[in-house]
């Protein structure tokens, strides 16, 4: 883990969403489904953000605007620079026989980054409405459904190894249909999320009866 100043090389608007990329410079890009702290310019506390593609000396962030953090770190332009802190927390095995991708909305960020780890694994990706499933083609391979349609109805029977991002209904329903499967599922939460490394406990959520910080513990947890 290392916090570094790093510049903007690039702002990319994809449907809704804003792809930042920074120069990496000596940061490490971790392992898909690890995330960073981004300094959010004018605001006290930086916010989470999962690594959506690691090239060529770049890490890239793909951003939902939805509250003041978000819209300042969509609204940075090329050559403007941001504190930057990670990698963090504990993301996906990639020792998996089967892996199938799943994600909802936004939730895609991380699928683009952990698919090239994985050689293109086949994908299931959803969203909310055609101008949101303009970042689908981030995810190679990927069958891509729009609501009313949801993820899961594009589930097949036997779905492998499920490594999934996502709102939290979405999450919950996968872990229902998979964890009859040995609960052998993947699945990347969320909570607010104000140091990222564990002194803060902004994040604790409870887990088997214990309160444990997602940001230390998680992100991606194993269904069961
Ligand atoms: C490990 C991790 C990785 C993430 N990766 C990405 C990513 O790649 N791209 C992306 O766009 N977003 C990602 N997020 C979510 C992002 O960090 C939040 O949307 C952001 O912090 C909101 O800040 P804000 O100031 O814009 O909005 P705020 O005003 O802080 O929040 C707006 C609304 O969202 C709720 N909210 C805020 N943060 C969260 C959260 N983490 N979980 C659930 N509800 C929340 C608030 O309660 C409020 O209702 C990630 C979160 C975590 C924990
Ligand atoms: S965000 Fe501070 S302990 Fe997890």
């Amino acid at each position: 883990m290392r916090r570094e100043r790093r510049r903007v090389t690039g702002v990319e608007q994809v449907g809704p969403y804003t792809l930042l990329r920074v120069d990496a410079g000596g940061l490490d890009a971790g392992e898909p489904g690890q995330f960073f702290m981004l300094e959010a310019p004018g605001r006290l506390l930086p916010r989470p953000m999962s690594v959506c593609l690691a090239v060529a000396g770049e890490l890239a962030f793909l951003i939902d605007p939805i509250g003041p953090g978000t819209r300042a770190l969509c609204a940075l332009e090329r050559g403007q620079e941001l504190q930057v802190l990670g990698p963090l927390g504990n993301g996906f095995d990639l020792d998996v026989e089967r892996p199938l991708l799943v994600g909802g909305g936004i939730g895609i960020a991380p699928l683009p980054f952990l698919s090239e780890r994985l050689g293109g694994p086949p994908a299931i990706v959803g969203f909310r409405s055609d101008w949101h499933a303009e970042a689908a083609p981030l995810v190679p391979n990927a069958e891509v459904c729009i609501e009313p349609v949801y993820v899961t109805e594009l589930l097949p029977d036997d779905p492998g190894d499920v490594l999934a991002c996502g709102p939290e209904p979405m999450l919950q329903a996968l872990r229902a249909r998979v964890s009859h499967q040995g609960g052998g599922a993947q699945l990347a939460w969320e909570a607010p999320m104000a140091c990222g490394y564990g002194a803060c406990y902004g994040c604790a959520v409870e887990i088997d009866g214990e309160l444990k910080r997602l940001c230390v513990e998680g992100p991606v947890l194993r269904a069961a």
